[in-house]
């Protein structure tokens, strides 16, 4: 399975933070948003790694990750020379996907909680069709609303409905086999010229090929579009990491843990950032976990 982050975008509900920068650079707490979707990629097991963006910010983005080596993964670049919409991804990564089956996440979603390494196994088990995520929402109106029977296969995906079906949205985090390219070069733009992945969806699930894998209470699913939302998220982050003691999405530890790098690494990638705390508790994984 390959991985695709997309972190494009025009990120104008960000203005004027997003003038002149991307938004996934911009930070959630301690770290850039691109980091969290990043860690979902590596939770799920994927090595490697396509990472989108626009013409002027991809070399942010490989100044920041490099070609993954010292994550033990590999990353790519490719650009999105226009906000085309979600579904380009598939076509810009035909190359990069090749046969193999794909996982897009993107690039301003943020997951946390319980069980969710489970729901990621299950979804990178996928061998044909196409696994989405139902997150409940209190007014899904906003969303994309996913309808589904006792199987969990999926009835209807509805954008914005003035009176949705279930209470249950669609994150940006989807599992895809090897058509999902021939799917999305025959899809066309809506009426507001993006290739959507709802189109693609719906072509999955006229197939009878889509599923939903749903989270429940106690899972957080945080969108960071705007100030507030990005506000909330960082002090979510903050709140999570000071009270446990448990890091969010620290991909050197998720790739040390996932044993894509060793200990003698993990020490290394710590002392770039010994003066922070964030290096501070890299380091002591080392010290608490002895069986490493
Ligand atoms: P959106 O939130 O739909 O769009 P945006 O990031 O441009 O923000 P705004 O609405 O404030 O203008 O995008 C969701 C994610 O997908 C985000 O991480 C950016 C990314 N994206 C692309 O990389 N390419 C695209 O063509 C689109 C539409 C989004």
């Amino acid at each position: 399975m390959k991985g695709i982050i997309l972190a494009g975008g025009k990120g104008t509900r960000l203005g004027p933070l997003t003038k002149s920068v991307s938004k996934q650079i911009l930070p959630i707490y301690d770290k850039p948003m691109i980091y969290y979707p990043l860690s979902v990629l590596l939770m799920a097991g994927i090595k490697e790694i396509l990472l989108i963006s626009t013409p002027r910010d991809i070399s942010l983005y490989m100044d920041l990750l490099g070609d993954g080596k010292e994550l033990g993964i590999d990353i790519k670049y490719e650009v999105q020379e226009e906000s085309n919409g979600l579904a380009e991804a598939f076509i810009i990564g035909e190359d990069f996907i090749g046969t193999d089956n794909v996982c897009l996440v993107l690039g301003d979603n943020i997951f946390f909680g319980q069980s969710f390494q489970e729901k990621l196994d299950i979804a990178t088990s996928l061998s044909e069709g196409a696994y989405i995520f139902g997150y409940p929402i209190e007014d899904p109106r906003e969303f994309g609303v996913v309808e589904f029977d006792s199987q969990y296969n999926v009835v209807s995906i509805e954008e914005k409905p003035k009176e949705p079906k279930s209470n249950f949205v669609v994150p940006g985090l989807y599992f895809y086999d090897n058509s999902v390219i021939e799917i999305a070069k025959n899809i066309k733009p809506s009426s507001r010229g993006e290739l959507e992945i709802t189109d693609i969806n719906n072509e999955y699930l006229r197939r009878n090929k889509l599923k939903v894998i749903l989270f429940g209470r106690g899972f957080a699913w945080l969108d960071t579009g705007n100030p507030t939302t990005m506000l909330k998220a960082s002090n979510f982050v903050e709140t999570i990491q000071q009270r446990q003691g448990f890091y969010i999405a620290c991909i050197e530890e998720i790739a040390w843990r996932k044993g894509f790098i060793d200990s003698q690494q993990l020490k290394k990638l710590a002392n770039k950032n010994i003066k922070t705390n964030y290096g501070k508790y890299i380091n002591d994984l080392l010290k608490n976990d002895l069986s490493k």
